[in-house]
């Protein structure tokens, strides 16, 4: 009997443990919307304050850019703040937001998400809860544009909470209402009443759910850490680069009195520029001669430049990286450019692509007047090897 109580005290008191733990850690959900006339904005506030009722969670309402910044959108639009593609990967569980456009969704918020391939291959959004509402004129369509956004959300990988049948126990049936099983929508029409308190309602129910799907699936992330880094310690470098139909280049030879990498205490060091076949690519200033596409093709390029050095210093054997110490990404800029993360991050994805727990490091970046033959990026990397 003495043991059974003992039993249950410890199964009590690790109860109260986990418990503690999981309150003590806030979760994060992004709320993003394009939003010209302000109908999606009214959706994503009660889909905001859903998310908040639930217990220990945050809402962030962003906004996506216009794609044509001479646009007037709705004052209360204009004022929130504009999210990056990159600062999706950093939270929990994401709700967006786009008007019915021609039954899909806006070109503002489809541009955006056309800038999300270095998050799609290096798998930042997969298995984060994700959920879509919108706003309609009349409705039409509204199922369909529901359904062509969570197409870009599956190639994702994210978990798509739907709204099923929620709130309809409570939906003004006398008039029609953007209820689906899919998303809650608006139908704004032009009388300036909607959204109805019905749809408001069921934004909010969506709210609440996807924050629900969000803190379970949070509490699993630990888990999900440990598993992956188990398996990756055992994943075959080679393989990664075959299975991404990643090639390697031939190492960049110096042109000078120098060497391609020093190894120094178990670290490799080594400068790479945007070279390609003997030629740079995309040389130029980002920002006047170079656009921020052909800055991250470069990018890119020199951080293939690097792991191909890295290789020769391995001896051969990419599996004998212990980690990627720390990146730092020179880009050959306009003095006012400010936007350097955003194209190291192609070097950085490439890394965590590769080396899995393995590529994560610490990085800097930083603008320069010019850089060597014109390259549009210099990336300096140390590696740490066996
Ligand atoms: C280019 C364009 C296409 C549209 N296509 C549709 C449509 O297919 N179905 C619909 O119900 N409303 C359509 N609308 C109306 C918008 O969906 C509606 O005005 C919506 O409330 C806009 O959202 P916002 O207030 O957040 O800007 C369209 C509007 C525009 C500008």
């Amino acid at each position: 009997m003495k043991k059974q109580l003992l039993v249950l005290l410890i199964a009590l008191f690790i109860g109260f443990g986990a418990n503690a733990q999981t309150k003590s850690s806030e979760t994060n959900v992004l709320v993003l919307i394009y939003s010209q006339n302000g109908g999606t904005y009214k959706m994503a506030k009660a889909i905001a304050e859903g998310i908040q009722e639930y217990p220990n969670t945050k809402a962030t309402l962003k906004r996506v850019p216009s794609i044509n910044s001479k646009e007037k959108l709705n004052a209360e639009v204009e004022k929130l703040p504009v999210a990056t593609i990159e600062e999706l990967a950093n939270y929990d569980g994401i709700a967006f937001g786009s008007p019915v456009h021609f039954a899909n969704i806006s070109a503002d918020m489809n541009y955006f998400f056309s800038q999300s391939i270095p998050l799609w291959t290096s798998r930042a959004l997969e298995g984060k809860p994700a959920t879509v509402f919108m706003s309609a004129g009349s409705g039409a369509g509204k199922e369909a544009a529901i359904l062509s956004f969570w197409n870009i959300l599956a190639s994702h990988g994210m978990v798509i909470v739907p709204t099923g049948i929620m709130g309809t126990a409570t939906l003004d049936k006398t008039v029609p209402q953007g209820n689906t099983p899919f998303g809650a929508t608006a139908l704004t029409g032009s009388t300036g009443t909607r959204p109805s308190q019905s749809e408001l309602n069921l934004a909010k129910e969506q709210g609440k759910a996807l924050a629900r799907v969000t803190a379970g699936l949070k509490n699993t992330e630990n888990i999900k850490s440990v598993k992956t880094t188990s398996a990756e310690t055992k994943t075959d470098i080679n393989k990664t680069l075959k299975d991404n139909n990643i090639v390697l280049p031939e190492a960049p030879k110096p042109v000078g009195n120098y060497v391609p990498f020093t190894i120094s205490d178990h670290k490799v060091y080594i400068n790479q520029v945007a070279l390609k076949d003997g030629k740079i690519l995309n040389p130029g200033k980002v920002g006047a001669t170079v656009t921020e596409d052909q800055a991250k093709e470069a990018t890119y390029q020199t951080m293939l430049n690097v792991i191909a050095v890295l290789k020769e210093a391995c001896g051969g054997d990419l599996n004998k990286v212990k980690q990627c110490v720390q990146l730092t990404g020179y880009f050959n800029t306009t003095p006012e450019y400010t936007q350097h993360a955003g194209l190291m991050n192609s070097a950085s994805n490439l890394t965590a692509l590769v080396f899995g727990e393995k590529g994560k490091h610490a990085r800097a970046t930083i603008g320069a007047v010019s850089l060597p033959i014109n390259s549009a990026v210099e990336i300096q990397a140390i590696f740490e090897i066996e």
